[in-house]
Formats: structure tokens, C-alpha cells, sequence
């Protein structure tokens, strides 16, 4: 298990670099499968999700060549192998490899994939938009063999704007014979990014960004270099860090647009931000207004700065209300808040939050990513030295976040223990 160990209560200054955004790598990564030649993605983090699609990748007999924040990926001979269920079970990403080998094989057999436990996460809307599509899914328990005699277009009505179902089906569709229609898309960044990786091969994808893409099937995917956009989620975490512990605090290479409803809300509370160029500058005020969170589906807040986001407002003057509408279960860092000296009462999905409170530095687990994300905001801020254990979950998402906070002042170290 990996520990990670923060010293709180120091001042954060000067610059952090935001990488590739997660959630859009794990999603380009098995779509690099559908080309017929070989792609270059850069800016790509160097996380624990994208070694182990990398993996999946050498199992399927792709040719894979990572450099730094770069990864060539050269498909021509690749095999439809079965993706065994240690594989599939390690990240939640691993189920683009339904959408996208079925689309270039018309058949793919894995296993249900894994991530992070903050709720059911069925993929009903996934498996439904595939059977639309033709495909029959045998389904024993969660493995499941996907096969479509002929793939082909259809209308896709999703009742919850899904970003994993968007992804796979706007997959699943570029090699589809026809027209598919997805209605009521996800219009995440993260969507957008895919859509133009697949057009910039050649694939023929409309309305990427709106409720409404418009998927062409074609035949071949040929070459193409794509940029991996910045993670707007580490760079969200990085600037509530910054609200709570910046001295000037530098957030480089962000994408304002994709920040939005975080910033509007950082404003709200008092935070001093200011945007130049790509970059946000944050520094900590001595007092915050409390103010409600409610997580929504973009360009809403979206819900993986939630639980970062709940450490902020237990330094409000006052009483916040942060509810989560995405998942069922993302208060798991709630104990441990509690346990470093938040005052929250959680109600099912909604969290009263009365602050300030300070911290004491303690045991705490990272209980999830962005849990883990919370885990280390609250350490940072707390009177002494705060162990987070299960540190592994964070490295699943976050690129060098020890490097990158120690570079910025913060006493931070990871280790390996038994
Ligand atoms: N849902 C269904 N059926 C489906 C699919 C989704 O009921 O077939 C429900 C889910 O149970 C959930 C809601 O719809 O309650 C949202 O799920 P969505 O499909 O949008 O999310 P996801 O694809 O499972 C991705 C990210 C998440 C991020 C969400 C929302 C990846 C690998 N994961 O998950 O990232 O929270 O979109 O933006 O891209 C994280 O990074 O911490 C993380 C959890």
C-alpha cells in the first residue's frame, strides 16, 4: 500500500503545470484502436489508468511506444484477444475497449470494468445503445461477449446524459455501417476531445459539445497527432489547494472555459483569482462566505471537485450545503474530514458543512481518487502531519502530485509500506 505523508500549514507559491486530463487520455487511448495505421497522442499523463490501458494495448498485440508525456500506438496487428478480467477489473476506462473493439471487430469479450467505488456505475445505457446498434451480448455474471454480424447505425436516446455511453457509442459508431443519432449526449470536454481525435482519423462525427451527435460510419481510420486537452479536474483541485494555502499561487495551462462553474463559485465565496492567459493566479483569503454546491452534469459543477471542493467549505464562515446528484456514494471522505475536525452532517447525498474548523493532522484514508484528492487538500491545511493511507487510488489520477506540491513549498512524501 502506498502512504502519503503532509505536513500542513505552509504557504504555496510559485507555478504547477496541469497535464492531460485524465478522462479524456483513458478514453483516447483504447479509441486509438480503431486506426488503421498509427497515431501519436501527446500530452499524456503519466498515471496508473494509462499504464494499465497501455497494458491492455500489449495484450491485444498493439504496438506501443511511450515517451514522456507522448504514445505512438500502431495497430495494424492487432488481435481480438479476450480481455481477462484482472484487466478489466483495474480501472473504469477499460469498457471503451466494448465500444471500440466491437466497432473494428465486430466482437469483444471482457469483463464488467472496475474504478472507483462511489456508487452502482451500471453500464445499462452502454450495452442498450450496442443492442440498438445489433450487437447480441451474452452476459454471465459480469463477463460478457459482445457480437454484431453486422454493426450498424442507429437512434440512440439516452435517459441520462452518460459520458462513458456517449464515448462508447460515438466509438462503437465510427466503423458502424450508417447513420447513428446519439440523443441527449454527455457535452463534456472530454467528449469534444474524443470526437475530434476520431475525425482527425477520419471518422465523420457532428455535434460533439451539443445534446446531438450525428455519427457517419466509415470504413477506414487512418494516421493522425492529437493533443490530449488539460485536465480540468487536477487543475480545479490545484486552485481550491491554492484558495486555501496560495501565496499567488500559479495554475498554468488551463482551459477557462472548461472551469467555469468552479470559478464562478470560487468567486462567490471570496476567493481572489485572477485569469491571464491560461493561467489562474490564487492566493488565500483570510475569511470565505459559505455558499451551496450542488454537483451537475457540464457545463454544471461537475461532480469529481465535489469532495475537493467539500474542503473548502468547511474554512466558509458559516453554513454550506454541498448535495452530489451524480453518484450515490461520494461522501466516503466525510469520516475522515470529521476526523481531522469538520463539523458535516451528511443526509444522504447532501452534506451541511459549518466551518471554519481547523484541522488536526491524523490517520485518513483515501477512500477513491477525488476522495484521496480531498485527503490531501485537508492535510495540507492541518496543524501537523496527516497520513493518507490507500495513496494509490490518488496516483490513478493525479500526474507527479508529489513533485508537483513539493515544487510549490508543501512538505509532502509518498512511501511504500507493507
Ligand atoms: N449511469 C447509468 N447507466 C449507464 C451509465 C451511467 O445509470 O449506463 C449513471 C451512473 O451510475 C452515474 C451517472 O450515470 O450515476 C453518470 O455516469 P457517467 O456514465 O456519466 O460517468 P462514467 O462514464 O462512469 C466518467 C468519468 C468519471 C466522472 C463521470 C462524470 C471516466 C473514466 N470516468 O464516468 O470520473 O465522474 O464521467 O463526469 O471518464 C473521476 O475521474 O473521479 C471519475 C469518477
Amino acid at each position: 500500500m502506498k502512504v502519503l505523508e503532509v505536513e500542513g500549514n505552509v504557504p504555496l507559491l510559485g507555478s504547477v503545470e496541469i497535464s492531460g486530463a485524465k478522462n479524456s487520455a483513458v478514453a483516447l487511448i483504447p479509441a486509438s484502436i480503431l486506426c488503421d495505421e498509427e497515431v501519436n497522442l501527446n500530452n499524456v499523463p503519466n498515471i496508473s489508468d494509462v499504464d494499465a490501458l497501455e497494458s491492455i494495448l500489449i495484450h491485444l498485440n498493439a504496438e506501443v511506444r511511450r515517451t514522456g508525456e507522448s504514445i505512438s500506438v500502431n495497430c495494424k496487428n492487432v488481435i481480438n484477444n479476450k480481455i481477462t478480467e484482472d484487466m478489466s477489473v483495474k480501472l473504469r476506462a477499460s469498457y471503451y475497449f466494448m465500444g471500440a473493439l466491437l466497432s473494428k471487430f465486430k466482437k469483444v469479450d471482457m469483463y464488467f470494468p472496475g474504478g472507483c467505488s462511489i456508487g452502482s456505475r451500471p453500464i445499462n445505457l452502454h450495452l442498450d445503445g450496442f443492442k440498438l446498434m445489433g450487437a447480441n451480448i451474452m452476459e454471465d455474471g459480469n463477463h460478457f461477449i459482445m457480437e454484431a454480424p453486422i454493426l450498424h447505425g442507429a437512434n440512440i436516446d439516452l435517459n441520462f446524459p452518460s459520458v462513458g455511453a456517449t464515448i462508447n457509442l460515438m466509438l462503437a459508431a465510427s466503423k458502424a455501417d450508417g447513420e447513428t443519432i446519439i440523443n441527449n449526449a454527455a457535452k463534456e470536454p472530454e467528449i469534444v476531445n474524443v470526437a475530434t481525435f476520431l475525425n482527425n482519423m477520419g471518422a465523420k462525427i457532428r455535434g460533439a459539445g451539443t445534446s446531438t451527435i450525428k455519427i457517419d460510419g466509415v470504413s477506414y481510420l487512418h494516421k493522425c497527432f492529437h493533443e490530449v486537452i488539460p485536465d480540468r479536474i487536477e487543475a480545479g483541485t490545484y486552485a481550491i489547494i491554492g484558495a486555501l494555502t496560495g501565496k499567488k499561487l500559479k495554475i498554468c495551462g488551463i482551459i477557462e472555459e472548461h472551469l467555469e462553474a468552479l470559478l464562478s463559485k470560487l468567486k462567490e465565496m471570496g476567493v481572489k483569482l485572477k485569469v491571464e492567459d491560461n493561467n489562474i493566479i490564487i492566493s488565500k483569503s483570510r475569511s470565505y462566505k459559505p455558499i451551496n454546491v450542488k454537483t451537475l452534469v457540464f457545463p454544471g459543477f461537475v461532480t469529481d471537485l465535489g469532495q475537493p471542493m467539500s474542503v473548502l467549505l468547511t474554512q466558509a464562515n458559516g453554513m454550506s450545503i454541498f448535495e452530489e446528484t451524480i453518484y450515490e456514494n461520494r461522501m466516503g471522505h466525510v469520516k475522515y474530514l470529521q476526523k481531522l475536525g469538520a463539523d458535516i452532517k451528511v443526509s444522504d447525498r447532501t452534506a451541511i458543512i459549518t466551518g471554519p474548523t481547523p484541522f488536526i493532522g491524523t490517520e485518513v484514508v483515501a477512500t477513491d481518487l477525488r476522495a484521496g484528492a480531498a485527503m490531501v487538500i485537508a492535510g495540507l491545511i492541518a496543524k501537523g502531519t496527516t497520513t493518507i493511507e490507500s495513496a494509490e487510488h490518488i496516483l490513478r489520477g493525479y500526474e507527479n502530485i508529489v513533485e508537483k506540491l513539493t515544487a510549490v513549498g508543501a512538505d509532502i512524501k509518498i512511501e511504500e509500506v507493507e
